[in-house]
């Protein structure tokens, strides 16, 4: 894929449709390759929606969206999918096998690549106890594995298809502290030349990020460090403090 993953919202606006106010409004920032840019922000702050705009789940009202300088309306599904991989909020997973659910996204990726993938996820463990392994069956939903394996198999699946942007959307919450600090630190050192933008709630997952952004009723009122905005961003400090 040409291009290293820079994401770029200038001004950039949306509202549901059918619904009368807008839910994101004069959004600009970049996100950088190499650097992580956490999002912040209460619920229904439009965190989500945000995210949701750069893989084209919905197209920007107003103003644009970049991927190293091209409008992503202006990319095809292929590359744009080939660019972004995404860890919803609500991970799923298909019926299907482990490995049926990792390749999904990165269809010529190897056993190998795949149990990389896992090993970056912290969820070597748990696959290689379940009986078949790579091979293991997966119902519909996932609902045979709890709530934290599959956040740590859709991580994996993002990780397989070597994606320059990666978006994680409050994927590190059901882990336990102790795990989500393992899997924080193996991405560092995996995925370290990707632009990666993410959603938190824990306040350790956010202090290492390298920009933050606040998030408040669809608008960014702050931006900047942990430290600068513990100083300068009372919206910041209730959020962190709470
Ligand atoms: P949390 O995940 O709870 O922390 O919130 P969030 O910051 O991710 O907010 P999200 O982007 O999901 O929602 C922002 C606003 O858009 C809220 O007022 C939601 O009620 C609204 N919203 C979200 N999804 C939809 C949708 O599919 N249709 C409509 N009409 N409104 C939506
Ligand atoms: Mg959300």
């Amino acid at each position: 894929a040409a291009g290293r993953g820079r994401v770029e919202f200038r001004d950039v606006s949306f509202g549901y449709p059918g619904a009368e106010e807008p839910v994101l409004k004069d959004i600009s920032f970049t996100a950088e390759p190499g650097r992580t840019t956490a999002i912040i922000g209460s619920t229904g702050a439009g965190k989500t929606t945000l995210l949701n705009l750069i893989p084209r789940l919905y197209d920007a009202g107003g103003g644009q969206v970049l991927i190293d300088g091209v409008p992503v309306d202006r990319l095809t599904r292929e590359a744009l999918s080939e660019a972004v991989a995404a860890v919803p909020q609500k991970p799923y997973l298909f019926s299907g096998t482990i490995a049926s659910n990792l390749r999904y996204g990165a269809q010529g990726a190897t056993d190998e690549e795949l149990w990389e993938a896992l090993e970056i996820a912290q969820a070597t463990d748990f696959v290689r106890d379940k009986d078949g392994g790579l091979d293991a069956p997966i119902s519909q939903g996932g609902t045979n594995v709890s709530g934290g394996q599959r956040q740590r198999l859709c991580i994996a699946r993002a990780l397989a298809a070597r994606p320059s942007v990666y978006l994680f959307d409050d994927s590190f919450s059901a882990l336990d502290v102790a795990t989500d600090a393992r899997l924080r630190a193996a991405l560092k050192r995996s995925i370290a030349d990707a632009t990666v933008i993410l959603v938190a709630q824990r306040v350790a997952t956010i202090t290492e990020a390298d920009e933050i952004l606040v998030l408040d009723d669809g608008r960014i009122v702050g931006r900047g460090t942990h430290e600068q905005l513990l100083e300068t961003n009372e919206t910041y400090r209730e959020i962190v403090e709470s």
